[in-house]
């Protein structure tokens, strides 16, 4: 029954290839997914509010957002220096605890698991891209990328293998051996991006994975992103400032303070208005 709604919804939703993924074609889509129930593989949070200090010390840095990452699909998140952006991916990620509301993965609201069980979900279900990568130096790349799965449990050669292929599918043959530092800043971003899908993840979260690359070298960095996640079957969130990177994704969400205030790029705070 569940697996019925879940091929339907993936049929309706299938994600397109990168190249096609514009914004512009997201929006004709979006009513018909946001009418749709949640199925499995959706990632979905309802009302998130996180409030950091207390009385007329307290940041509202999520003031109520609503928003799912339906299964498969990409997801830009921009809006101005902040704005919530990092603290809304942290709370879908499971790393941030919510004030209030809730995010929904596979059935478990995130807020109500354990520590333990939290952290063996976010090793077991995400994978992260960081914006400097947070590669260990000491490690040649295929170990960076198969950390995590070792992490899981998986045999070190098994995962040391998987890891390598995951490589070459990022144009990284022959780089297997080479430490962080021997990389370039996009080689190690695909690195990054090698460790973050090695773990077969249901949804990637990346925070500003181009904001240490120049622009070709971001572009890069993107469609790779974009495109790996999508042959994988995981959804992708990325937190970026850049308009350029946001529409590789097919769904771009504006914040400011704290909210979702526009769609596919659109934001509508009053002009003249400041962010905190
Ligand atoms: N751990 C924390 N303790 C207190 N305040 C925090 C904490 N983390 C974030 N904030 C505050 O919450 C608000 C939102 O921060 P957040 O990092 O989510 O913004 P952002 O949109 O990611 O910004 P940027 O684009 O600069 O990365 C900001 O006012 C920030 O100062
Ligand atoms: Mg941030």
């Amino acid at each position: 029954m569940l697996d019925d709604t879940r091929n339907t919804r993936r049929v309706r939703s299938a994600p397109r290839p990168p190249e096609a993924g514009h914004a512009a074609q997201a929006r004709e889509a979006t009513p018909a997914r946001q009418a749709a129930p949640a199925v499995a593989g959706d990632l979905v949070a309802t009302d998130l509010v996180k409030t950091y200090g207390d009385g007329a010390a307290a940041t509202h840095a999520l003031a109520g957002v609503d928003l799912t990452v339906p299964a498969g699909e990409s997801l830009a998140v921009m809006g101005p220096s902040g704005s919530g952006k990092t603290t809304l991916l942290h709370c879908l990620a499971g790393i941030v605890t919510p004030t209030s509301g809730s995010v929904i993965w596979r059935g478990a609201d995130l807020a109500t698991l354990s520590d333990r069980r939290r952290t063996a979900l976010r090793r077991s279900d995400f994978g992260f891209v960081f914006q400097s990568g947070r590669l260990l130096p000491e490690l040649p790349a295929v170990e960076n990328a198969a950390l995590p799965l070792m992490l899981a449990g998986t045999p070190r050669d098994v995962a040391t293998a998987q890891a390598a292929q995951w490589l070459v599918r990022l144009g990284l043959a022959g780089m297997e051996q080479r430490r962080p530092g021997e990389l370039s800043g996009g080689q190690a971003q695909r690195v990054a991006i090698a460790r973050a899908l090695a773990g077969s993840p249901g949804v990637v979260f990346a925070d500003e994975p181009t904001g240490a690359l120049d622009q070709p070298t971001g572009a890069d960095v993107i469609q790779m992103l974009v495109a790996t996640a999508h042959a994988a079957g995981a959804s992708l969130v990325v937190v970026t400032h850049d308009i350029n990177v946001a529409r590789h994704c097919a769904r771009i969400v504006t914040m400011y303070d704290g909210r979702i205030s526009g769609e596919d790029g659109a934001h509508t705070a009053p002009e003249g208005e400041h962010r905190r």
